[in-house]
């Protein structure tokens, strides 16, 4: 686990790390999933089915990467701010961030039922010996899709969110 205090670097390490690479996932995961729909679609109707809840999912997670980006992070921001140049924050007495990182977190759960049915659709992206390279390809990129958006959702979830919380929680303390 790498070692940082200030929550402006833990989002910078998150952008660099799981916002800027996913998008462009999402992308080539998205031509990838249309090509082997439009080739092989007859033969392997799974395909359109995965086609149709990675769709969903991308839309969501693009909405949800928004959110955090234009929302929740400059409020994080905000705190450290606050904390950086010894202010009080501006919304100490209209609620928390609590509320848009519950919404967050929710979102995260989501996610998880996406990609239970993907791996069910795609019997756990299992690829068969005469697979094309563009089925092989998919099926890869999904599976590492699904493990890195676990990862990212932790991340939030078990360290920028609980600092976050803790250190909203001490600068009112201070007040
Ligand atoms: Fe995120
Ligand atoms: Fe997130």
């Amino acid at each position: 686990m790498i070692q940082i205090e200030n929550l402006k670097e833990w989002i910078h390490y998150i952008l660099e790390t799981y916002h800027n690479p996913l998008r462009e996932d999402l992308v080539k995961i998205q031509l990838l999933l249309n090509k082997i729909v439009s080739v092989h679609g007859e033969h392997h109707p799974e395909f359109a089915q995965i086609n149709t809840v990675f769709w969903k999912f991308k839309n969501d997670m693009i909405k949800h990467l928004h959110k955090e980006e234009n929302v929740l992070f400059p409020m994080l921001q905000e705190i450290q701010n606050c904390i950086d140049n010894n202010k009080k924050l501006w919304w100490f007495h209209c609620g928390s961030i609590q509320n848009p990182i519950s919404q967050m977190e929710h979102e995260h759960d989501i996610f998880d039922t996406y990609f239970e049915e993907m791996s069910l659709l795609s019997n756990k992206y299992e690829i068969p010996s005469d697979a094309c390279n563009a089925y092989t390809t998919t099926y890869k990129m999904l599976e590492k899709l699904e493990k890195d958006t676990r990862e990212h959702a932790t991340f939030e979830n078990d360290v920028l969110f609980k600092v976050a919380l803790e250190k909203e929680k001490n600068l009112n303390n201070e007040k």
